[in-house]
């Protein structure tokens, strides 16, 4: 039964469990061979993505931190240009939306109050002016019939299944895997290389599969939770499209541990988060194989060197070994695309076992609620 904890002590960790699933079905009946199936996103999808100039995407708490990794792909693979705001700002300012604007709305409930209000806003404001500058609206949500999935021109469905941990977690990942299929779609509109589009159509629909290679995780990371049940503060680094999972992954430790967490751009560590690290400070990051694994690795050089303990979730190709001060996990090898999706599972892992170290009520944690649906 889809709302059973099975043989799981928490839901959240059942939740952690069924991604592969998860992805396997919101990618069901929307990849072809080589390319996304543009028209099976709706009927309009095709003129809607067509006449697209830039994207704003808008959110709130997990489903912003996917908004945010889809900026780095949209921009990179579509070459679109996006803005990404939480619903919570967005919704009160006077927005500049130029002519070709597609208003794109992440969410997991599809009732999340700020959302809602945010695409009443843009609507309306738009309204006000002529109905010039939005084109339309695309609602990523998991609950069709949701207020965000009727109100918007298009509805995009993440295939989660119930989600009853209040810490996202397969909506995320599915979340993410619906914006890349969004990616790929304008791509594919806009005329883009279309050898790169079919190597990631492939890449995508063995994603399953390397989603259930990066759960054998799960008994590493529980061996793990020591460095943190202790602490009260913690850091999460991650660079380029890994900045987000970082974010990401701090929002999921804060949430159900308690444990302060915070995340930076590690080209940011400088400009301030440097003067947090103490001795024994646990310093989470996450290494893909990418352009910017040299610099990551410099940065958490300079956060060594200051005392602090580095847990890396690593790519076996970026050379990084295990040294004093730093502690690397392999995660399996994967395309740099692709990654950011991969790389959250071991943060959502870590942050379960320090939370059931810890104590906490893992899918219920303290003062937080599921879905928000007041301000
Ligand atoms: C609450 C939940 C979060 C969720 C956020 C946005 O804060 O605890 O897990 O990310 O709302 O919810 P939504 O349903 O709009 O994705």
């Amino acid at each position: 039964q889809a709302i059973d904890k099975g043989e799981f002590p928490h839901y959240m960790l059942k939740e952690i469990h069924e991604q592969p699933l998860a992805v396997a079905n919101t990618l069901e009946g929307r990849l072809g061979e080589d390319e996304v199936l543009v028209d099976a996103l709706g009927p309009s999808a095709r003129t809607l993505l067509g006449a697209t100039r830039q994207i704003h995407l808008v959110a709130c708490g997990t489903s912003y931190h996917a908004a945010l990794v889809a900026r780095y792909w949209l921009e990179e693979l579509a070459g679109v240009p996006c803005q990404v705001e939480v619903a919570s700002e967005y919704r009160y300012r006077r927005v500049v939306a130029p002519k070709g604007t597609l208003f794109v709305t992440l969410s997991q409930s599809g009732e999340t109050a700020d959302t809602l209000a945010a695409l009443r806003h843009a609507l309306s404001a738009d309204a006000a002016a002529g109905g010039a500058s939005y084109l339309g609206s695309l609602a990523i949500c998991n609950v069709p019939g949701s207020s965000l999935a009727r109100e918007a021109t298009l509805a995009l469905l993440t295939h989660a299944g119930p989600e009853i941990g209040v810490a996202s977690t397969k909506a995320f990942t599915t979340q993410l895997t619906a914006l890349m299929l969004l990616t790929l779609s304008l791509r594919q509109v806009r005329g883009g290389e279309p050898g790169l589009t079919a190597r990631l159509v492939r890449r995508l629909r063995y994603l399953p599969t390397v989603l259930g290679d990066a759960l054998a995780l799960d008994e590493e990371t529980a061996g793990l939770v020591d460095r943190f049940t202790e602490r009260e503060h913690s850091l999460f680094l991650g660079r380029g499209v890994h900045f987000p999972i970082a974010l990401e992954g701090a929002l999921k430790l804060k949430e159900i541990s308690y444990i302060h967490a915070e995340a930076f751009a590690a080209g940011e560590l400088k400009h301030g988060p440097l003067a947090l690290i103490a001795e024994g400070m646990p310093v989470v990051t996450v290494a893909p194989m990418d352009g910017l694994v040299e610099k990551l690795a410099s940065n958490l050089q300079e956060v060594r060197a200051r005392g602090g303990k580095v847990l890396a979730f690593a790519d076996p190709d970026t050379g990084l070994a295990s040294a004093e001060g730093l502690e690397v996990i392999w995660v399996p090898a994967v395309c740099r695309y692709i990654a950011p999706i991969v790389y959250s599972l071991p943060l959502q892992l870590l942050s379960y076992h320090v939370a059931v170290a810890r104590g906490t009520d893992v899918d219920k944690p303290r003062n937080l609620a599921k879905s928000v649906t007041v301000e």
